[in-house]
């Protein structure tokens, strides 16, 4: 459970050759910090440590500044401001300083804050693959993104406005709809209220973040041709699409599939969305560091909104 974090002392890290030692300025809180502290789903511990995790200091999502280099790193120099999700590189950004392979880096976007930075890169990735890359969003489509109140979906309605013609319809809890309203969803659904596939209603793309439904219930509210991408939900649900999604595929021409996150590739893309003020990212706070253990609590109960960023360094 998140209780079980502590506030400790660890010596200061050293960048080895193709790293860079980077202040952290910001950090945003993700699933993976939820699932790392409760080791669950059991999936999680095959990876990160089947008794006790191998990862002892969580945080993916990160912006701050490079204070060291090391000597093959060629693109960045002390002083940078850069930003990035070090998921596939050891985690560890609920600390002062990490060391980050320099491949994994994108330079922070002049116009925001490392506050704002912090809240991008996992969400917006997961947004900007599931839609762009393996949804092939295009101009005058229909599409439904199923918890569109948090971290992917906040950000994903923003990734869509450059597509003209598009109706968007999100769908999450009662407390978010008005948010999502104001950030240009054209419909909102209460999925506590409404089963989004019993409406009859059939879309082009559909992006969920949270599956709950069979296969076959997400299948019938597509259009002929269209795509159903989950980013996350029940482990269950994830094994039936993963396994059925194609086989439907074969007979109906609707796309089934299971998003793999591919962290930092696209991240440049998001800075120029963000720098042309076309992104940018509800936050969940500031927060300060020794908040961390109740807002990933907070996070797992779903009560956030957009992505909770906590502040390291003032
Ligand atoms: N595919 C990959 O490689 C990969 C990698 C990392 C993470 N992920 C997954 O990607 C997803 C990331 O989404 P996110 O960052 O946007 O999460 P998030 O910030 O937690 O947002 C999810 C939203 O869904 C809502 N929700 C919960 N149950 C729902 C339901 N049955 N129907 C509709 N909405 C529901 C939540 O609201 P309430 O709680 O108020 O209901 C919340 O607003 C997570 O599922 C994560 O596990 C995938």
């Amino acid at each position: 459970m998140p209780s079980v974090l502590e506030v400790g002392e660890v010596a200061k890290p050293i960048p080895n050759d193709d790293e860079v030692l980077m202040r952290i300025h910001s950090v945003s809180i993700n699933d993976w910090d939820w699932g790392l502290v409760r080791g669950k789903p059991f999936v999680i511990r095959l990876f990160f440590g089947l008794k006790k995790p191998k990862i002892t200091i969580p945080g993916v999502d990160v912006s701050g500044k490079i204070e060291a280099v090391g000597g093959n790193v060629s693109s960045f120099n002390i002083g940078d401001e850069i930003y990035c999700d070090l998921s596939d590189c050891g985690f560890g950004g609920f600390a002062e300083y990490v060391c980050v392979p320099e491949s994994h880096l994108s330079k922070k976007p002049f116009s925001i804050s490392h506050n704002d930075a912090a809240a991008l890169p996992h969400a917006g990735l997961l947004a900007l693959q599931g839609l762009v890359e393996k949804g092939e969003v295009k101009t005058g489509q229909s599409i439904l993104i199923n918890g569109a109140g948090g971290g992917v979906g906040t950000l994903g309605i923003q990734i869509l406005k450059s597509y003209d013609g598009l109706t968007v319809t999100g769908v999450d809890s009662s407390e978010k709809l008005d948010l999502m309203t104001s950030l240009g969803y054209d419909r909102v659904i209460d999925y506590k209220k409404v089963d989004f596939t019993d409406t009859g209603e059939k879309y082009d793309l559909i992006l969920d973040t949270k599956s709950h439904r069979s296969v076959f219930k997400v299948a019938r509210s597509l259009k002929k041709n269209g795509r159903y991408i989950t980013a996350g939900g029940s482990m269950a649900r994830l094994l039936e699409i993963a396994l059925l999604g194609s086989l439907i595929s074969l007979f109906t021409g609707k796309k089934l599939s299971v998003l793999i996150h591919q962290p930092n590739r696209g991240l440049d893309q998001l800075s120029l969305l963000v720098e042309k003020g076309q992104l940018r990212p509800v936050v969940d706070g500031p927060n300060g560091f020794d908040q961390i253990p109740g807002l990933i609590q907070y996070f797992g109960e779903g009560r956030h909104l957009g992505k909770i960023v906590v502040e390291i360094e003032k």
